[in-house]
């Protein structure tokens, strides 16, 4: 089983993303690359990663045709990786086209995009979206369900719905996540590893609150044992 905390590599340049890799060492082994790695490094990095023995979760957010993004989804499955992100928003026929893409990929998850987390109730009206963020993101996450996606994006406050609602087996993966001051048991809503893993995600997406760290490495050990600690007693 890869690691249940992925670590995003938000950076500019690969000699960066790989140093935050190198000081990681062997437990950190899931990376995210978003758009800004990507577009501006171009895809070798992901190669280099794969070569490594890292898992590679592709944060391409995909809202295109379905053509668009089969060709999308393939690329990701061609470079090795074992997540692709595409939005639900773009429609059922879209995240068909997305997870037949991915079936001569077996180890690729397709990952449905909800309502992005900077949205609130009050910014949906103007969207034509449904009243709440909940509605919207339960709509959205059944569209994922019903077209065979793997899992869905979803923030810690979502989890606990997301996971009561999803088929067992889909995959809930989480970013917006912060770093508790210690492993002790956090009741609060802050999205902390342990609430996440008590909540029923499945993973943690972690940037800066590693990358920025004074010891990285400790930082990622510490959203380890905070989600195992989180997943045991969800
Ligand atoms: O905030 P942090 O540096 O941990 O972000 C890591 C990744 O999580 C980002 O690349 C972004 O894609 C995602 N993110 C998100 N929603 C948030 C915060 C971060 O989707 N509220």
């Amino acid at each position: 089983m890869p690691s249940p905390v992925i670590v995003a590599l938000d950076f500019e340049s690969t000699a960066e993303a790989l140093a935050l890799v190198e000081s990681l060492g062997s437990n950190a082994d899931f990376y995210k690359i978003g758009l800004q790695l990507l577009a501006q490094e171009g895809p070798e990095v992901v190669r280099i990663l794969v070569a490594r023995g890292k898992q590679v979760f592709l944060d391409l957010k995909l809202h295109e045709i379905p053509n668009s993004v089969a060709g999308g989804v393939a690329a990701a499955g061609k470079l090795g990786a074992s997540m692709v992100t595409v939005h639900a928003s773009g429609g059922s026929a879209v995240l068909t086209a997305a997870v037949k893409a991915a079936m001569p990929y077996p180890n690729l998850k397709v990952l449905a995009l909800t309502v992005i987390t900077s949205l609130s109730d009050s910014d949906l009206p103007e969207l034509g979206l449904a009243p709440s963020v909940k509605q919207q993101v339960l709509r959205l996450a059944d569209l994922a369900a019903k077209t065979g996606c793997d899992g869905v994006v979803a923030s810690a406050q979502e989890a606990g719905y997301l996971r009561d609602f999803l088929p067992a087996e889909m995959l809930i993966v989480t970013p917006g996540i912060q770093l508790a001051e210690s492993n002790a048991t956090d009741q609060s809503r802050v999205a902390t590893p342990h609430f996440a893993a008590s909540a029923g995600a499945s993973y943690v997406v972690i940037g800066r609150a590693i990358a920025k760290a004074t010891d990285p490495r400790k930082a990622f050990a510490d959203a380890l044992s905070q989600f195992q600690m989180g997943a045991s007693h969800g």
